[in-house]
């Protein structure tokens, strides 16, 4: 019995375990009741008292050795175990958490200071039909004036197109609803340009639309500084200056002082320091017709103003194509304006 038991604890100590199912193996042979182990100590049970001291000595020997071999292989596993496992004591990691995009920011807070004094938000489709975005603005087929804004068809139809500015929306307000109306219209718009740090392809207007009876300049004047100064301050520097658009007459644009100090404010301002914001003027008669206002009863103004622009001036940005590059290091900067 000796030998035999010396024999065991040879094999136990040659045998390798390498993989779980090694291991099961190894503990049904040796460690589990029908196992090896169990039966030799059945046989032993059976001996005489005088044999048993000395071999009971070896049994338990070879007892060790088994718990222990099949011990180092459980314990390489648990190690391998533990790299996976999830420490629940380890500090969180957060998720950035993204920002209402400075376009955005900025169209709120004008949205905002309009429905201050009564102006109430309607907004109209991307995809425009030519009445709407030319005809009934003034600009019928072939009229040179719709060269100012080179437009993209979708397909070859010529009837349907990208707006490229929101006064299209004055005329779908125009045709629903009669006067007095008071309407802020901000959206994206397009225009076939090429893009450089002052334009690009697609950009953001706010369109006003101000019709009642007796309305006159003064009052287009009067709204336009309430915004401009709510927006930058009393101490804004800001100009009219005449112009045409076929919609509006009188017509002007609106320029604010930029600066004119450094090479890339020569660039922006086209060398003047003035960047131009909006234009606007007086709804033009024929436009009140198209859409059943009648110009003698009725006067208003309307203005379109360029988001991007307002935003560069607002935060010192000299690339407009900043806006659209989604570039994380230039958005983060507005995280925390509201
Ligand atoms: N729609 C004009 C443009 O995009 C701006 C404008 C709006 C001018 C309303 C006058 C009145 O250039």
């Amino acid at each position: 019995m000796q030998e035999k038991i010396n024999k065991i604890i040879n094999d136990i100590q040659k045998a390798t375990i390498a993989t779980d199912k090694d291991l099961q193996n190894f503990q049904n042979t040796y460690l589990s009741k029908k196992g090896i182990i169990y039966d030799i100590f059945n046989e032993f049970k059976q001996l005489p008292n005088s044999e048993k001291k000395e071999l009971g000595r070896l049994l338990n020997e070879l007892k060790k050795a088994a718990h222990e071999k099949a011990q180092t292989k459980q314990v390489q596993k648990q190690k391998h175990n533990n790299k996976e496992s999830i420490d629940l004591t380890r500090p969180g990691s957060y998720d950035s958490i993204g920002a209402i995009h400075p376009i955005s920011q900025v169209q709120n807070k004008i949205v905002k200071i309009f429905q201050k004094v009564g102006f109430i938000m309607s907004e109209g489709p991307e995809i425009e039909d030519d009445w709407h975005n030319f005809s009934a603005l003034n600009m019928p087929k072939n009229h040179p004036a719709r060269d100012m804004q080179d437009t993209f068809f979708i397909s070859l139809d010529p009837d349907t197109l990208l707006r490229t500015h929101t006064s299209s929306v004055q005329i779908r307000y125009m045709e629903q609803n009669q006067p007095p109306i008071r309407i802020i219209s901000p959206g994206r718009v397009y225009r076939k340009e090429d893009i450089s740090a002052r334009a690009h392809c697609i950009f953001h207007q706010i369109e006003g639309l101000y019709i009642d009876q007796n309305v006159s300049f003064s009052d287009l004047k009067k709204i336009i500084m309430y915004f401009v100064e709510s927006l930058f301050g009393k101490d804004v520097k800001i100009r009219f200056r005449p112009s045409f658009f076929p919609f509006t007459e009188p017509s002007a644009e609106i320029d604010i002082y930029w600066g004119l100090k450094t090479e890339s404010d020569y660039r922006i301002t086209k060398g003047t320091g003035w960047l131009e914001v909006m234009g606007c003027g007086m709804i033009d008669p024929n436009v009140l017709k198209n859409v059943n206002i009648d110009p003698k009863k009725f006067s208003g103004f309307a203005f379109g103003l360029g988001i991007e622009r307002i935003t560069m001036l607002l935060h010192q940005i000299e690339d407009l194509r900043l806006f659209f590059e989604n570039d994380l290091r230039f958005l983060k900067q507005f995280q925390s304006i509201k």
